[in-house]
């Protein structure tokens, strides 16, 4: 059996039942040779194009079908599944799998899977032209794709049911090339990896909210969730720096190829980010909480009839001090400032204030739900210019500003 090694890029291919199941065979030998090891789940449908053998044999790993299955759930539990992979591919995707993940229905592993991930979810659909052209599937398709499910393909061409039209699904090799795209890998063409634009540059990325504790069980916090934070962190590490993720709490997964160190506190966040200097790069991502309780109680403070008071005093502000930390400053210091109203004014003032060099600034009005959202829409400030970025996915924002760190230190 395969050792998947913390250090693997895995990824969970769902085969769900078409004709095309067939070509998984080819894809996961591709992938695997590309050194991305491969675990699969296969459907019911699935399983009547191919045997779970030959996928075994492929993958050299365990094949999973059965939710209810007490050996898979002792090996490997449904939601470890999705938690161990670094990307979910469903090839091929049929229309009756996409329906089910639009809605999100788990009613077997593979859709369960599915909607226990966090993971980036790629699928690769077939199926017959007019299952295809019908308009619930096209809704379908829409909605995953707003969700940031990567659609790939299909293609048009002769369809094992005689006809012609689109629903082949796109062939192994393209479908290999959009997940190395995904997870911004490099072919290989028996060189390895390219060594990426920040080869040789250490970042430091804070990420996620703070916990500022009132007594041993309750806390001040605020909503972030850090997907920014994080997905900042997996774009640099993907460009090749080397990166280390100072996180505060989430349910987040660790990104691929990121150091974490894991605080709580304003203060914690803080003391991990000067052990981690020196770096070439520090962006303050985190939504660090302002204040903290002063004297937070030792014990759980009971109800008494009047509220407690708490004197709060101020946090120390990781990205000012930091970014005036003289010999210690990283040459690229990047701040975030979310705003409600005259956003980029206020984001201009807070970057001359704190001492940094860019501020990624996004407006957190009610009704404008940055926070909670899979998506953002930001303004790049620096010294002299603003540019407003279009509407993107968390991870786009992340690898967009990857792009232009790495322009920077070009
Ligand atoms: O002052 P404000 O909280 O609006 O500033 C936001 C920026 O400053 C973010 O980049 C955030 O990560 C950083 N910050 C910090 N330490 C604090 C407060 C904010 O690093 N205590």
């Amino acid at each position: 059996m395969t050792d998947l090694r913390p250090t693997t890029t895995r990824v969970l291919l769902i085969i769900s039942g078409g004709i095309a199941a067939y070509k998984s065979l080819e894809l996961i030998r591709l992938l695997t040779a590309h050194g991305i090891a491969v675990r699969c789940v296969l459907t019911r449908g699935g399983a009547q194009f191919v045997t779970p053998l030959s996928l075994a044999a492929l993958s050299g790993d365990t094949v999973y079908e059965d939710l209810f299955s007490l050996t898979d759930e002792r090996t490997m539990g449904h939601i470890e599944l999705s938690r161990d992979a670094d990307l979910l591919l469903v090839a091929p995707a049929t229309a009756d799998i996409l329906a089910k993940m639009r809605a999100g229905l788990a009613d077997d592993l593979a859709t369960t899977a599915l909607l226990a991930t966090d993971k980036p979810v790629m699928a690769a659909p077939a199926m017959n032209v007019r299952m295809w052209d019908h308009p619930a599937t096209q809704e379908n398709i829409q909605a995953l794709r707003d969700r940031c499910i990567s659609i790939i393909g299909p293609e048009e061409g002769d369809m094992a049911c005689g006809e012609y039209g689109m629903g082949r699904m796109t062939e192994p090799g393209d479908i290999l090339a959009a997940v190395l795209d995904r997870l911004k890998l490099a072919p290989i063409n028996g060189e390895g990896t390219s060594p990426g634009r920040l080869a040789g540059k250490k970042a430091i990325v804070t990420s996620g909210p703070t916990h500022e504790p009132l007594d041993p069980v309750r806390y001040i916090t605020n909503r972030s969730s850090g997907r920014q934070g994080h997905a900042i962190a997996a774009a640099l590490a993907a460009e090749g720096a080397e990166t280390i993720l100072i996180s505060g709490p989430t349910v987040l997964a660790d990104p691929l190829g990121v150091t974490v160190s894991k605080v709580a506190s304003a203060r914690d966040m803080m003391e991990a980010c000067t052990d981690a200097l020196p770096a070439d790069i520090l962006v303050c991502a985190a939504a660090v909480a302002d204040w903290r309780a002063a004297d937070p109680a030792s014990e759980k403070i009971k109800k008494n009839g009047k509220p407690p008071l708490f004197d709060l005093v101020e946090n120390p502000d990781i990205l000012a001090s930091l970014s005036q930390a003289g010999d210690s400053r990283p040459a690229l210091v990047v701040g975030f400032a979310a705003e409600t109203g005259a956003v980029v004014e206020k984001a201009q003032a807070k970057r001359a204030r704190k001492g940094c060099d860019w501020i990624i600034a996004n407006d957190v009005s009610p009704g404008i739900d940055t926070f909670g959202s899979m998506t953002n829409t930001v303004h790049m400030v620096d010294g002299k210019t603003v540019e407003n970025w279009p509407t993107m996915t968390k991870e786009q924002v992340g690898e967009q500003l990857a792009g232009r760190i790495a322009d920077h230190f070009k």
